[in-house]
Parts: structure tokens; sequence; C-alpha cells
């Protein structure tokens, strides 16, 4: 299951699919090189959910929290991080609180997550550095994965 995208405006486009279509305790894992577009996509999700305040990379912070979106958002970000500091986040109080858990570089911390979530794999096809053209691959784990991904490229066409 693979969309392309031509822009940053059509990403978070997809983003605001994807918020619209959320449920409380959804995780989405976002994997794909630097600048593939993993925060540009969240902004899009960010914003679809009321959120105001400028959506940035949380990578010296580990985690930023959007509670005052309509589906509060924790967006992690896991790409400076050693196996041995994950003790530095409380991860499952995440989990277990009703919003939406975003993780950009999640392989690190594969092992502490649930086996149900919907993982995106973004990714650049054209080799010049400025190119504005993605493919985003939907990869769900689980049920409820499967038919929110049905739902979004629903919406999408
Ligand atoms: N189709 C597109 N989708 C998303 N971003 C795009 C697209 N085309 C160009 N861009 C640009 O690429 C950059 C993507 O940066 P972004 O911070 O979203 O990447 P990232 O995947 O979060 O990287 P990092 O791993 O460093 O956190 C932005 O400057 C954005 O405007
Ligand atoms: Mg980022």
């Amino acid at each position: 299951m693979k969309l392309r995208i031509n822009s940053p405006v059509e990403m978070k486009k997809v983003g605001a699919i994807i918020a619209g279509t959320a449920q409380p305790h959804d995780i989405l894992l976002l994997t794909g090189d630097l600048g593939a577009g993993k925060t540009t996509l969240t902004q899009g999700i960010a914003g679809a959910l009321g959120v105001k305040r400028p959506v940035k990379s949380p990578t010296f912070t580990i985690v930023r929290e959007y509670r005052e979106a309509s589906l509060p958002v924790f967006h992690m970000d896991f790409y400076r991080l050693e196996a041995d500091d994950l003790s530095s986040i409380d991860l499952s109080a995440y989990l277990a609180e009703p919003g939406l858990v975003i993780i950009e570089w999640p392989e690190v911390i594969k092992a502490e997550l649930p086996d149900e979530y919907l993982q995106l794999v973004i990714s650049r096809i054209d080799d010049s550095w400025d190119s504005t053209k993605r493919v985003v691959e939907f990869r769900p784990r689980g049920l409820r994965n499967e038919g929110w991904v049905e739902t979004i490229l629903q919406k999408v066409e």
C-alpha cells in the first residue's frame, strides 16, 4: 500500500486525513531518512487536530506533548537516543494515555512497543536533493491498523 506524494502541502493533507481517522491509543511509527518528511507529516496531523503552536522536531527533548489537540498528540523522536537512555522517557505512560503517539526513528524502541501499530515508511523517489516527490508506504500491524489504512486510502483518492 503505497501513496505518491508530490509536495509538502500534499504530505500535510495526508496528515490531516490521518488525524481525522485516528483514535485514542493509536500508534504511528514514522520511518525514513533525514529530511524525508516525518515532521512535516506530523505538522499536518497536529494542525488538523487544532494545534496552533509550531510543531517542531523533538530531537533533543525526545517527546513534545500537544494536549490542547482534540485528540492529544505525543510526538517523539528517538534519533539521538541510545538504547540505554530509554529509561529517560516513560513510554508506557504515554501509551496508556488516550491520545495519538507519533514516533520518529522508532527502531531503537521497537522492543518496547506493543504488537499493533501503523508504520509509515517515507522515501524519496528522485535522486536530486531538492525533489519534493516522496512515496509513503503503509505497513499496518493488527486489525485496527489494517482497517485504519483502508479508511485513510479511501479518503485520499
Ligand atoms: N513531499 C514532501 N513531503 C514532506 N516534506 C517535503 C516534501 N518535499 C519537500 N519537503 C521538505 O523536506 C523537508 C522535510 O523535513 P522534515 O523535518 O519533515 O523531515 P524529517 O523526516 O522529520 O527529518 P528528520 O529525520 O531530520 O527529523 C522539509 O523542509 C520539507 O519542506
Ligand atoms: Mg523530524
